[in-house]
């Protein structure tokens, strides 16, 4: 509720008490003073007027049948505290009238007192109107530091770690394309850091404000992908029972994401590209088109030029390309990025923290990883699970990948969590304690890694 200004002429003030005679004198005295002047007999009745109209002061009887003054000042205090309260005491009842103003009251008068109560009662009103002021924008303080707060959690989320040359180069890149609105297309082996790149790209950019909005075209069934994409009237097709907004128009001001845009159909391509010639969409089953002003980003790990995507779409696409680098090109990373998920990992599951030792880092580096980083980071927090030691050794690593045939073959996470659950006898607090992580983890890890089913990469 706005804070009116203490003007006079546009005071309104809410009198509550139990009894008529002092609700009618303090109505003429107010009225004398040219205020507006409601009444109530009764806290909750009081409560009911303060939720119907706005009023800047309530003058309030202490002693009621029923909800007491105290407690009506507490209701006020929490749900409009920029209404200024004024108790109304008994005579001599100053410990009372002390604890209110603890308790948030602006001032008391004195029943029957003599003296200027308009002086006193626009007092309140301003001392009310000054503290509300102090707590409005302490008030937005505390939402702009946890507004940066959560930008700085987002934005250490998407963070490309590793100081290799090759890293460098695609850094270096990042910056130099997000700048401009040029189109940008991702290319790279299946966990490389592509979604990374493009999310760094459009938080670089000047639209950096504006959604970023993605659209697997793996994910998503042929048939819905159009009104995915552009959007659908309604009743344009059976089961559209609303106007459907699409993508395009969702990332309008902002950036599309196409992840998987190899797996996009001919059809859809043909599509695609007229929007992007015309920077104009059509909504399946819409008569006109619709302006967009969209940045398109996009991300595959097929060689486009040899799956036949139609090259007119990609050559649009692929304005300047970026390639992220398998992980056996940037060997060297692989202690950096260690440290960063057993940081990351360890600190969103409050666990301990732990190394991994010299020897455990040149295991992993010795490794060939198909799912590039994705699969290491899987394989750190297997590790950081599975072993039992305080430090991370080159014998745990050795443990969890088979040297045998070289690929990462590892124990059945699933296995191991349902043999720790059966010999804690299925207490699951007890189970997730002995390997180090919170209950709530190891629920998720459950959940994720059913016993039967030993699953490698995601
Ligand atoms: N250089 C990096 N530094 C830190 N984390 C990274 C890096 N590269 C990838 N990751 C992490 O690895 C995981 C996979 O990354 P991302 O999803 O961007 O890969 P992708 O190339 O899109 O994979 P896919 O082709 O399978 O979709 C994510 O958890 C991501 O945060
Ligand atoms: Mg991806």
């Amino acid at each position: 509720m706005p804070v009116r200004p203490p003007t006079s002429e546009d005071i309104s003030v809410l009198v509550v008490d139990d009894e008529p005679i002092i609700r009618r004198s303090l109505r003429r005295r107010l009225r004398y003073e040219g205020w507006a002047v409601a009444e109530a007999p009764s806290g909750p009745q009081a409560l009911q007027v303060l939720e119907r109209q706005p009023v800047d002061l309530v003058i309030l009887d202490i002693k009621m049948p029923g909800m007491d003054g105290m407690e009506v000042l507490q209701r006020i205090r929490q749900q409009n505290p920029g209404i200024a309260v004024v108790m109304h005491t008994g005579h001599g009842d100053i410990e009372t009238a002390v604890r209110a103003v603890q308790a948030g009251a602006a001032h008391f008068l004195e029943k029957g007192g003599r003296g200027d109560i308009a002086a006193v009662l626009r007092m309140a009103i301003e001392k009310t109107a000054t503290l509300e002021r102090k707590r409005l924008a302490e008030e937005n303080r505390q939402l702009a530091e946890e507004v940066a707060a959560h930008r700085e959690r987002a934005g250490a989320r998407w963070k490309l770690v590793g100081s290799s040359p090759a890293m460098d180069r695609v850094r270096s890149r990042i910056a130099r394309v997000a700048a401009s609105d040029v189109r940008v297309l991702i290319t790279g082996e299946s966990g490389t850091g592509k979604e990374v790149a493009a999310r760094l790209i459009h938080a670089a950019s000047p639209r950096s404000e504006r959604p970023f909005v993605e659209v697997n075209c793996a994910a998503i069934p042929e048939e819905l992908i159009e009104s995915e994409l552009f959007g659908a009237e309604r009743g344009s097709y059976t089961g559209a029972h609303r106007q459907r907004i699409g993508k395009f128009e969702q990332a309008n001001g902002g950036a599309l994401f196409l992840d998987e845009v190899g797996d996009m159909s001919p059809r859809t391509q043909a599509k695609v590209l007229r929007a992007l010639e015309e920077s104009r969409i059509t909504r399946v089953g819409g008569q006109k088109s619709v302006e967009v002003d969209v940045r398109v980003l996009s991300a595959t790990n097929q060689d486009l030029r040899a799956s036949g995507f139609r090259s007119d779409l990609l050559h649009r696409l692929e304005v300047i390309p970026v390639v992220m680098p398998p992980l056996r090109d940037r060997l060297s990373d692989i202690p950096e990025l260690v440290r960063h998920f057993v940081a990351d990992l360890e600190s969103r599951h409050r666990q301990q923290p732990r190394r991994f030792t010299d020897d455990a880092l040149a295991a992993l580096a010795a490794h060939r990883f198909p799912g590039n980083v994705r699969e290491l980071r899987n394989l750190v927090e297997r590790l950081l699970i599975l072993s039992p030691g305080d430090e991370i050794g080159a014998a745990d690593v050795a443990e969890h990948l088979s040297p045998a045939t070289g690929a990462g073959r590892e124990r059945s996470l699933g296995g191991v969590l349902a043999s720790r659950l059966a010999a804690c006898g299925g207490d699951r607090s007890a189970a997730a304690a002995s390997l180090r992580t919170t209950r709530g983890r190891f629920e998720e890890l459950l959940a994720e890694f059913p016993a039967s089913a030993a699953r490698a990469g995601r």
